[in-house]
């Protein structure tokens, strides 16, 4: 796939999608996200891969939110607008894929930057990133879906405080309060991503995704016990748990072909 801004790649079933405005510190333009809703949509009908790992350009920003530049002159109509599209076709799309996304915090996760690391399924930082919410500082509230998903990550009073301090915190703040899974040095970090993302490649395909639908509809205003239910008694119509069930019988390592 040839993209303007993003650079993507798949490598032994994982899909590696970097932001690739590096000038901008990977600030997210129509264009580029445009592009992630392409590659999103890709990630999804493509058999072969089993999970993505979403990162920034460059060594000093994931992403530094929403372009500013883009938006200066909106008004309500258009900011309702830009708020609507990229949480239908990006933000939530991602948090709906049945497939895992890492994100791989690089740097600057600000704005639209740290809404779209908490889209994803799991965040890593490397120990130089600084994350927050500085909508208020430009007389905005977040709009790609932070107010929601950082008080379901951290809880009420801390997301009440980063979003209206518009304060940036450090990557082991942010792992104390859990707003990321874990914190390793910068060389490390693309590594610790597929560290966690080959151990979910083991497991049974369709378990995951029932797993992440679960999970995603327990922090929705939905009934996420009855979707889990649901899901559970799906999994048992599959040929994955007889084979994971078999195998565990016959003591062997299970080889799931994801039907
Ligand atoms: C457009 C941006 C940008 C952004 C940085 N740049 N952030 N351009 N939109 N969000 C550009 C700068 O204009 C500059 O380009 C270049 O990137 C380098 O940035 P500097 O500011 O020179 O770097 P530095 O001094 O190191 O400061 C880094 C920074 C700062 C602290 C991250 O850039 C910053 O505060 N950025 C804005 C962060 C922010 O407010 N994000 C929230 C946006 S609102 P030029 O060409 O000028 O040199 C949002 C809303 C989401 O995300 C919801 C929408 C529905």
């Amino acid at each position: 796939m040839a993209y303007q801004n993003l650079i993507s790649e798949i490598k032994e079933n994982i899909l590696y999608v970097t932001i690739n405005r590096e000038k901008a510190l990977n600030a997210l333009n129509k264009d580029t996200l445009a592009e992630l809703a392409d590659v999103i949509e890709f990630a999804k009908k493509t058999e072969q891969v089993r999970g993505v790992i979403l990162t920034g350009a460059g060594e000093k920003a994931f992403v530094a939110g929403a372009d500013i530049k883009e938006f200066s002159d909106y008004n309500g109509k258009q900011g309702e607008d830009l708020a609507k599209r990229g949480q239908d076709q990006v933000f939530n799309a991602i948090e709906n894929s049945s497939k895992p996304f890492i994100a791989a915090i690089n740097g600057f996760a600000l704005g639209g930057g740290l809404e779209l690391a908490m889209a994803c399924h799991m965040r890593i930082a490397s120990d130089n990133a600084k994350l927050g919410l500085p909508e208020v500082t430009l007389g905005l509230i977040p709009g790609y879906g932070g107010t929601q998903r950082l008080t379901q990550l951290v809880g009420k009073g801390k997301a009440i405080e980063m979003i209206t301090t518009a304060n940036m915190i450090t990557a082991s703040e942010a792992e104390k309060i859990g707003l990321v899974n874990g914190v390793v040095p910068q060389a490390d970090l693309i590594s610790k991503a597929e560290e966690i993302m080959n151990v979910i490649k083991q497991r049974a395909p369709l378990a995951i995704s029932a797993a992440i639908k679960s999970v995603v509809a327990a922090v929705k205003n939905s009934d996420g016990y009855t979707v889990e239910i649901e899901e559970f008694g799906k999994c048992f119509e599959t040929a994955d748990f007889k084979e994971g069930v078999t195998a565990f019988i016959e003591k062997r390592k299970a080889n799931f072909a994801g039907k």
